[in-house]
């Protein structure tokens, strides 16, 4: 890990005298083996391992991480390609939806990267610095690999409720498809939006009401149950994953999305995210949009889906 990114981090532990603190890099003999491990550590003495590059924040595990392992680690991982840059630039716009990007010299977090295809793309895009955080092993490892070669990324291991940088600090913060896997949404809205700085953009997207699979609701409590290697094998066969691991014989939701109107029931919205997260929560719009407000931004565009984007004001 660099060490000029290191001032960019505070202790998530303790959090005192924020200016104060700052890290080392040190190399340490573990006991037995005689293997050299880096480390962050705070002045007070709390310390961090870093492994395979990638700093682990995270404090409590919690159980919703390796749900998200098992989301993330049987997907093919394919690394990303200069051609992907039009595709993922289309799809992030349909979230974030703002009107002249200019990334020069900005600093971005993206809170709840998965597999990282928006902090590679923002990076391209000219990002002074993309924080690509996540509390899943499988998905740091799999956005590291899938985005090699691209030095302006960090990643971290950290859970979002607990992140190790002061307020204010980041120009354009991201979280896609997170927030309502959270035990407490609103809240957790409240800790990402501090982190934008006054006149930065903080862009979410989120569950709607009515929007998803009400099949996938009534079955959850049974398949949150389930063995999940084996649910994922059969997500796989039927096309109800993230992104497919390889070629469908039966890809349902695919042929139900090109024929809409037959797919009543939403079949195509069921994923195995879906049928195995723990906490699964949707919302409308006017309530996101009251967030935004009570937090002092002003939204500056939004999706029925729901996406939204709102500049932080300066009080
Ligand atoms: C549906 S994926 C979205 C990934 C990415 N934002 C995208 O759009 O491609 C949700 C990701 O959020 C992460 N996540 C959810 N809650 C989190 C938390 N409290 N702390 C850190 N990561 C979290 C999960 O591990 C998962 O990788
Ligand atoms: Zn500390």
């Amino acid at each position: 890990m660099n060490k000029k990114f290191i001032k960019l981090f505070i202790c998530p532990k303790c959090k005192l005298n924020k200016l104060d603190v700052s890290f080392e890099i040190l190399k340490i003999k573990k006991a037995k083996k005689s293997e050299n491990i880096e480390i962050l550590r705070c002045k007070k003495g709390h310390v961090f391992r870093i492994n395979n590059g990638i700093p682990n924040f995270v404090i409590n595990n919690k159980l919703e991480s390796k749900i998200y392992d098992d989301v993330w680690k049987n997907n093919r991982l394919s690394k990303y390609k200069n051609k992907d840059i039009k595709l993922y630039k289309k799809k992030f716009q349909s979230f974030a939806n703002i009107k002249k990007l200019n990334l020069q010299n900005k600093l971005v977090l993206d809170a709840g990267c998965g597999e990282g295809r928006f902090s590679w793309l923002l990076s391209n895009l000219g990002a002074k610095k993309v924080i690509a955080v996540d509390f899943s092993n499988a998905a740091l490892n799999r956005a590291k690999y899938q985005s090699a070669n691209q030095s302006k990324i960090i990643f971290i291991k950290a859970d979002l409720n607990n992140l190790p940088f002061k307020e204010n600090t980041f120009d354009l913060v991201i979280s896609f498809g997170v927030i309502h896997h959270n035990k407490y949404p609103e809240k957790l809205f409240h800790i990402l939006s501090k982190f934008t700085k006054p006149g930065g953009i903080f862009s979410i997207y989120l569950y709607r009401k009515y929007g998803m699979s009400f099949i996938q609701d009534m079955i959850r409590p049974i398949t949150k149950k389930m063995n999940r290697d084996k649910l994922h094998h059969f997500c796989e066969l039927f096309g109800f994953t993230v992104t497919p691991s390889k070629k469908m014989i039966f890809d349902i939701p695919n042929i139900l999305k090109k024929i809409r109107w037959i797919d009543v029931l939403r079949i195509n919205m069921i994923t195995f995210e879906g049928l195995t997260s723990t906490y699964w929560h949707r919302f409308s719009i006017r309530e996101i949009k009251n967030w935004y407000k009570k937090n002092n931004f002003k939204i500056i565009s939004f999706t029925r889906h729901i996406s939204m984007s709102g500049l932080r004001l300066k009080k």
